[in-house]
């Protein structure tokens, strides 16, 4: 295997970024491919963080190539504050950021555009509870071909021509919304804040397609990171509580400029129990002391946005449709930390909806089926093999993933990249 992807099975907030870590040491190249700085990625290696938002999150294995793959939006502010970051850490000083031309960029209106319609909807009940990173507008004017890329950061004529025709668009909607369209002394100021941005990235940027199928010609390990998680996937997801873009194993491909067949192997990323930031169905959620305590013990706490995470039960039938999705071949089961000391875990294995079981969440409401599992008392952080866990939280591995059918390769037992039973290599 020599191209593999990895996918937020859930909501996001998975735990990607500590597994995407731990595999860079098998992979020559790691390759974001959607999404922006609505991403969060949180890597601990030996007690210290670092929080990855658009860099790819195998950033902390020096000489390795981190591409930034062509269906992103990137801010390119947000992306020079991380690189200046990672290069204070000594991270990415060998010409290791490739940064697609093709992507999108997020300018000021994009996040201004975001941020009204999440407080004009809020007061009519409608947000989606999205980052207002400006994900959705850059998205939206992506698709209606009126976007900027990353390529005309570097070409300062085209760049002023379209974020003059973007605000005409925009200024009706901006004032709909209740904002304030902005002077033309702000937008120039955008507009040369912007092109400075370029030239700075400009020896970063390139034609990552090209370059990642050549690598792949290569024979070169290959690794797509996902966002997000499949849940939250445009087409596939809980819409219209989603995000913008396709955050499947397929996104991967179509991303990045890669065929399907180039791809060895898909892993998912799962919590052993499940949560959710912003709006949208959650039915395994819990309220109450049971939904603080997982939200405490597993410092559900958003990465991106410091925003609460709603916590509840694993839900099997949403993995399930997760690993159906992406055609994961193996999982990686992070969190088993987070849910010892209770007395029991329960899972919702199959939703009721008009007398019918389901294997698979329905589209309407439905009500989630438990199964109840014996709990396990604290989890020894040195666990570095399944033996090595309490029996029931062995058994509670097995049974997980037993029901969704699909074999795990890897057990997180805490954040730091040591506290992990690795189980196969999915470069193997
Ligand atoms: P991502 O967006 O999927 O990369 O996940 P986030 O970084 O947003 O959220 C996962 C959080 O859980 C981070 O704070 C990680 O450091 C932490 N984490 C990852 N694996 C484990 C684990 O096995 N146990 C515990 N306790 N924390 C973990
Ligand atoms: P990582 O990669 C969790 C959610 C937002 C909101 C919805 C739409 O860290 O797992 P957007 O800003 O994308 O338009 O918001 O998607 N969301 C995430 N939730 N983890 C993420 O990324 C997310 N990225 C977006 O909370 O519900
Ligand atoms: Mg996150």
């Amino acid at each position: 295997m020599s191209v593999v992807i990895v996918v937020g099975a859930q909501w996001g907030d998975e735990g990607k970024g500590k597994v995407v870590d731990l595999f860079t040491e098998r992979a020559d190249t790691v390759v974001r491919y959607g999404g922006g700085a609505n991403a969060g990625h949180t890597l601990v290696i030996d007690g210290q963080k670092l929080v990855t938002h658009l860099v790819p999150s195998g950033v902390c294995h020096p000489g390795k190539a981190c591409v930034l793959g062509d269906g992103m939006v990137i801010d390119p502010h947000t992306l020079l504050e991380e690189i200046s970051e990672c290069q204070a850490r000594g991270l990415l000083t060998r010409g290791e950021l490739l940064i697609g031309l093709g992507a999108h960029v997020i300018l000021p209106y994009h996040k201004l555009i975001d941020g009204l319609r999440e407080d004009h909807g809020a007061k009519r009940g409608k947000a989606i509870g999205t980052t207002r990173r400006g994900i959705g507008p850059a998205y939206e004017m992506k698709a209606a071909r009126k976007g900027v890329r990353m390529r005309d950061l570097l070409r300062p004529e085209r760049l002023r021509a379209q974020v003059a025709s973007n605000l005409d668009d925009l200024a009706p909607v901006i004032t709909h919304l209740g904002g304030q369209v902005p002077s033309k002394a702000e937008v120039d100021k955008w507009i040369d804040d912007a092109l400075v941005a370029g030239e700075k990235l400009r020896p970063h940027t390139g034609d990552a397609g090209r370059h990642v199928a050549k690598v792949i010609g290569e024979g070169k390990h290959v690794l797509f990171e996902g966002a997000q998680g499949c849940l939250l996937d445009l087409d596939h997801g809980t819409y219209p509580y989603v995000t913008s873009s396709s955050t499947i194993a397929a996104g991967a491909c179509q991303s990045a400029g890669i065929g399907p067949t180039m791809i060895d192997s898909v892993v998912g990323i799962t919590k052993a129990y499940a949560t959710r930031v912003g709006e949208g169905p959650f039915p395994t959620e819990l309220h109450g002391e049971e939904g603080d305590r997982l939200r405490n013990a597993g410092g559900e706490f958003g990465a991106t946005t410091g925003r609460p995470r709603r916590c509840g039960w694993l839900d099997l039938p949403a993995l399930r449709m997760g690993v159906r999705l992406s055609g994961m071949q193996s999982l990686a089961l992070t969190k088993l930390d987070v849910l010892a000391g209770l007395p029991e875990v329960s899972v919702c294995d199959a939703y009721k909806l008009d007398g019918k079981e389901l294997d698979e969440p329905p589209t309407d409401p439905a009500e989630p089926i438990y199964v109840r599992i014996p709990g396990w008392e604290k989890l020894p952080s040195n666990a570095r093999s399944i033996d090595d866990l309490p029996a029931p939280a062995r058994s509670y591995v097995q049974t997980i993933s037993q029901m969704a059918g699909v074999p795990f390769c890897l057990v997180s037992v805490g954040p730091d990249r040591s506290e992990t039973i690795r189980l196969t290599d999915p470069f193997a």
